[in-house]
């Protein structure tokens, strides 16, 4: 029997059949699921990234913007601002996706590119009076099936952490705009720090990157200690430094890892493979995990 064969469950689901659906190892695909489901929804967690992972990277051939990309984009700024934060994502987003670079080449740039940009932020005085409108007047989208995604997972009162290199302040209100922030959902992201008048004055902790996720367990260590029995979960991610999201986490019984792949296809595809248990290629949908979830719960 090859290890196709054996997948059986993910063969009868119709959400697996897509061309977009990839796997290097069906069968293992299938044991991690049947785990999940084997222990259901008191051991289940979820660990997701953000921005492009359950905001959408594109929508009719445009692309959408990330949390920080609302600011980039918003009547708040001045012009010669967004200019500079959109000349340093060019540079900086670049490197973030470069196939031929290491993670470690690629972390100071994104330390260096942060720090530039938060400093850009902070220039402009940015007041937090105004950042419904500016999450209101986007273009930031969640991907397609979310609502039924955050809805499952609070009537089962699953854990939701969501753990964003993004803006948390942003991050919020898009969930919240979306209705769907609700009390199982914990994020942890760059939060913004606001002086008494209520004018943006630097950011709060220790700067979340797309490279230093590895870490984020250890530095929540009381969330992760309360939920030391849900030794189930299902990571999403878009980046390589998502794989990494739950690193720490004490007692890992089973691990699902699911990742966009976004950009860059031909040439990063098969590092995904490697790294995620299932790769989405130009996928906009949360209806892959959701099939899964429905499985579960
Ligand atoms: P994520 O961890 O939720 O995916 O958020 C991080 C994304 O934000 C990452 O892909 C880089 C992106 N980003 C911008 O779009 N503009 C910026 O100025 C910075 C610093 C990051
Ligand atoms: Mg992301």
């Amino acid at each position: 029997m090859t290890s196709q064969d054996s997948a059986v469950l993910v063969k009868t689901m119709p959400e697996f059949q897509k061309s977009s659906v990839r796997m290097k190892n069906p069968t293992r695909v299938e044991e991690i699921i049947c785990g999940l489901i084997k222990g259901g929804a008191v051991k289940l967690q979820i660990i997701t990234d953000f921005d492009m992972t359950l905001s959408r990277f594109s929508y009719e051939g445009r692309r959408c913007p990330t949390c920080h990309n609302v600011i980039d984009n918003c009547r708040l700024i001045s012009d010669e601002c967004r200019k500079r934060l959109l000349q340093l994502k060019e540079k900086y987003y670049a490197i973030e996706i470069d196939p031929d670079l290491t993670i470690e080449e690629k972390y100071p740039h994104m330390v260096e590119w942060y720090t530039k940009s938060h400093g850009l932020l902070v220039e402009q005085a940015l007041p937090k009076a105004g950042l419904r409108e500016i999450v209101a007047e986007s273009d930031v989208m969640l991907k397609e099936g979310y609502e039924n995604f955050f809805d499952e997972l609070q009537k089962h009162s699953i854990p939701v952490f969501i753990f964003s290199a993004g803006i948390g302040d942003i991050l919020e209100e898009i969930i919240r705009q979306a209705g769907v922030y609700y009390p199982n959902v914990k994020v942890v992201s760059n939060f913004m720090d606001f002086d008494d008048n209520g004018v943006l004055k630097g950011f709060k902790g220790e700067l979340i990157h797309v490279f230093n996720k590895h870490d984020g367990a250890l530095k929540n260590t009381e969330y992760f200690n309360e939920l030391k029995d849900n030794s189930n979960i299902i990571l999403l991610g878009d980046s390589q430094g998502d794989l990494r999201m739950a690193d720490g986490v004490a007692n890992v019984e089973y691990i699902l890892k699911i990742g966009y792949l976004n950009d860059r296809v031909d040439e990063l595809l098969e590092k995904y493979m490697d790294s995620y248990d299932i790769v989405l290629v130009k996928e906009e949908s949360l209806e892959l995990a959701n099939s899964i979830l429905q499985k579960i719960l």
